[in-house]
């Protein structure tokens, strides 16, 4: 009989990807796990963003490519952000080491788009900033709900209610799906309404990723805190820890 046991154990720990946080990389085991989707979460202002920043500006140190979803038009906006904190994208993009691609939410076609680009572009790091927005677009639910798409080219079909949680479901997990690509790792950042214990408007997307980050403030006490909700694959403290924002180093975990 094989007694359980008997036989050395071998788990091979997932590989890592670093996060460029000072004291957060030590926190998760090494970092995000590779190919998997973070969800960054936060009530307005609390740094989300600038946690995606860190985390391109340690995959272009590197030298891995680097892509950067968002819907925001204000592209330069970005870079004159990141800069303050010392990260220069502008010669990232100069170098083809990192890639903005503003998502056009008026256009039907930005799944395809987003597809296309994080499969043939090969990039190692995916942030799309914010999910938020995408996932409220209107959709239809077509071929018995086997395809979910803007609402623009399909005059002709009943979709499933707008509102419909199943049609929000289908439409978030459409999306992550598209940065759960092996070669990949994502962050993907998610508003937290004000007063509310949900970790994203849509309240699925937190199911549906490997990770949660959650950014706070606590104005009473001028604090900022940082939450590691869940990490797959991980053991990690549920506590949350103080961080800071500052000119020269961007967040810091204290
Ligand atoms: N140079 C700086 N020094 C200290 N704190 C800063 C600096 N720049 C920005 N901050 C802080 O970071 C916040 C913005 O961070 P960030 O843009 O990452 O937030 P966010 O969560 O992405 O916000 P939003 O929900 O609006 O997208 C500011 O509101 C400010 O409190
Ligand atoms: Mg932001």
């Amino acid at each position: 009989m094989e007694r359980f046991g008997m036989q050395q154990q071998v788990t091979t720990p997932d590989k890592r990807v670093g996060t460029g946080i000072e004291g957060l990389d030590s926190m998760l085991q090494g970092g995000y796990p590779q190919s998997s989707v973070t969800l960054v979460a936060g009530t307005p202002g609390t740094g989300k963003t600038i946690v995606c920043f860190h985390y391109l500006n340690a995959g272009i140190k590197n030298k891995e490519k680097c892509l950067f979803l968002t819907s925001d038009e204000r592209i330069s906006n970005l870079v004159h952000q990141a800069k303050k904190f010392g990260f220069d994208f502008d010669s990232a993009v100069k170098n083809d080491q990192l890639t903005f691609m503003f998502l056009d939410l008026e256009k039907h076609t930005i799944h395809k788009q987003m597809e296309e680009e994080v499969r043939l572009g090969k990039y190692s790091r995916v942030v799309l900033d914010s999910l938020t927005p995408l996932s409220e677009m209107p959709v239809w639910v077509m071929n018995r709900g086997s395809e979910i798409i803007p609402s623009e080219n399909t005059v002709a079909n009943t979709p499933l209610p707008l509102d419909s949680i199943q049609a929000t479901r289908m439409h978030v997990r459409r999306i992550l799906r598209i940065l759960e690509e092996d070669s990949c790792t994502a962050l993907v950042t998610s508003e937290i309404p004000e007063g509310t214990r949900n970790l994203s408007r849509d309240s699925v997307s937190e199911f549906l990723v490997d990770g949660i980050l959650v950014l706070d403030v606590d104005p009473t006490m001028d604090r900022r805190k940082l939450t590691i909700r869940k990490m797959r694959g991980t053991k990690h403290t549920l506590k949350p820890r103080d961080i800071e924002i500052t000119n020269n180093q961007g967040i810091r975990i204290i």
